[in-house]
């Protein structure tokens, strides 16, 4: 069981909201989760990052090791991993598929993970396709763990990412981020990412699909419905 679905997880992740975002947002949340079987508004802030340029230089405020994350690692942290809500059986399955996973270790512990794909991803929350042209890839589900915030491990372990992605021959990296995520919204440009679109998804009760504003196939990154839904995979 993840720290988060404890009940002292959830008592945490609680304080850390409060801490971070203000009773208020403690209050969006709540309110959000529990509206949710009736009502679902997401924003999404799409941003993307040059890879022919110079890569920034960051530093974290632990020492840090970073490396993309072997078949042996999936054994070797499965523990850690289930964590960061990674289960080593998706991960292989992930891997298998082209995508990559790196860990970001401090001391001997696993303090990041991300993941990168090379595959036009689907966007669950905005029922999308993320359509990846020529040269793009795209970083999803990257997480420092609970008690490793704040420490600058992020930054840095999104740029090892984005050196991984330019070693794979890509020029573009994307990467989307909900809105009102408050502590990996601000930190975008600091690490040379450019917003490009927003988009809202609005979904109420009885309705098939949601309905989108802004999810556009022109500009950067196209974005389709796909024909079918539910997707077959999803
Ligand atoms: C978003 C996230 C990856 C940032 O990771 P991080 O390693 O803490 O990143 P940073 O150290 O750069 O901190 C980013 C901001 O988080 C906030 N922060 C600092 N300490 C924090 C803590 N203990 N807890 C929560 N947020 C904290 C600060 O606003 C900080 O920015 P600042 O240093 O400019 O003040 C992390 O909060 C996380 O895993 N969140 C849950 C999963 C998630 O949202 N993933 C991103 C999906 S797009």
């Amino acid at each position: 069981m993840s720290t988060a679905t404890t009940g002292k997880g959830v008592l945490a992740r609680a304080r850390e909201i409060v801490h971070w975002e203000g009773a208020l947002g403690l209050l969006r949340r709540g309110l959000r989760r529990a509206l949710h079987p009736v009502l679902r508004v997401h924003r999404l802030l799409f941003f993307e990052m040059d890879l022919t340029q110079p890569i920034p230089k960051l530093e974290a405020r632990v020492p840090l090791e970073t490396r993309v994350a072997s078949e042996e690692d999936l054994d070797a942290f499965e523990e850690a991993l289930r964590e960061f809500e990674v289960d080593a059986a998706g991960a292989r399955q992930r891997l298998a598929s082209g995508d990559l996973l790196t860990l970001a270790i401090s001391r001997g512990t696993l303090v990041n993970v991300g993941w990168i794909t090379f595959s036009s991803p689907y966007i669950d929350e905005i029922d999308a396709i993320l359509d990846l042209r020529p040269g793009e890839s795209c970083g999803y589900q990257a997480m420092t763990h609970p008690s490793w915030r704040g420490l600058g491990t992020q930054p840095v372990a999104a740029l090892f990412r984005n050196e991984c992605q330019r070693a794979r021959g890509c020029t573009r990296h994307i990467s989307w981020v909900v809105a009102d995520n408050a502590a990996n919204v601000h930190t975008q440009s600091v690490r040379g990412r450019r917003r490009t679109k927003a988009v809202w998804a609005f979904w109420v009760l009885g309705m098939r699909r949601p309905f989108l504003v802004g999810a556009t196939r022109e500009g950067s990154p196209s974005l389709i419905r796909p024909k079918e839904f539910p997707r077959p995979s999803a």
